[in-house]
């Protein structure tokens, strides 16, 4: 199924524009620093070209305060790559800007047409399934509507639930290897990772869960001490990225990037 679950060729990035002060929020704590913001993401960048990435980095988007979360508008299987449709309705015209870059790579692109809502930050692929966490922005017909794309194409969709008052399901969760997930203990305790190996976040560094696994490094937000060295312990190595700004509008890890095995 998705036996490459952790290894990449490519990865899709944008720069965060001067209107990311206008990101939507959970909570206003203040708005992110847009210079701040390009190093953090300069230094992302640099971290998937030290993973092994191919990295094609879109400009900015100044009319999409939020575009340069990208993982939300598509998500990209081996051979199919997938329009999504946001729950954020000023985020839907983010997917028309990606669909040509994904042309480019895949020879067949196909969309999720509605009427739900699925952003690919509640999508967690893992070796065995993808897991689809409905959420505010992720719908029930949204799920549906993936179930039956993949389906045809083999694979098993699970649906589950992102925990309330959370954004996106990778919010909470990260794919680690084959058969580990990185997840907070509120996410755990729903029991929806019965099947695999768990790491929970240490207490207090709930937002590390938004990591990313990308060929031999670990991509995890600065600032989860405890947590970071739970996983260095568990082998994994580790790279730490400076997140204060895109925190400000619940960003994280697996939102910055799109990842995919080209053919
Ligand atoms: N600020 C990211 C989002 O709400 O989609």
């Amino acid at each position: 199924m998705t036996e490459h679950a952790y290894e990449f060729t490519h990865a899709i990035t944008r720069l965060p524009a001067s209107s990311i002060v206008h990101g939507l929020r959970a909570e206003d704590v203040g708005n992110p620093d847009h210079a701040q913001m390009l190093q953090d993401h300069a230094h992302y960048v640099s971290t998937l070209h030290e993973a092994g990435a191919v990295v094609t980095e879109l400009p900015a988007l100044e009319a999409y305060p939020d575009a340069v979360f990208v993982e939300d508008v598509a998500l990209c299987l081996p051979g199919v790559a997938i329009l999504m449709r946001p729950g954020a309705a000023s985020r839907r015209g983010e997917v028309g800007e990606m669909e040509s870059t994904l042309r480019e790579v895949y020879d067949e692109v196909l969309s999720i047409d509605g009427p739900g809502f699925i952003e690919g930050g509640d999508i967690l692929i893992t070796a065995k399934e993808i897991l689809v966490g409905r959420s505010e922005r992720t719908d029930a017909a949204g799920v549906a509507e993936l179930a039956a794309i993949v389906s045809d194409r083999g694979y098993r969709l699970r649906e589950v639930m992102t925990p309330e008052g959370v954004l996106h399901f990778k919010t909470d969760c990260s794919l680690l290897d084959a058969e580990t997930i990185l997840s907070t203990k509120r996410l755990a305790a729903s029991g929806c990772f019965e099947n695999y190996r768990v790491i929970h976040t240490c207490d207090g560094e709930e937002a590390a869960a938004n990591s990313i696994r990308f060929n031999h490094l670990l991509l995890m937000p600065a600032g989860f001490p405890a947590t970071r060295e739970r996983l260095q312990a568990e082998g994994y190595e580790v790279r730490e990225i400076n997140n204060s700004e895109c925190a400000k509008l619940d960003g994280g890890m697996s939102c910055l990037s799109l990842r995919f095995q080209a053919e």
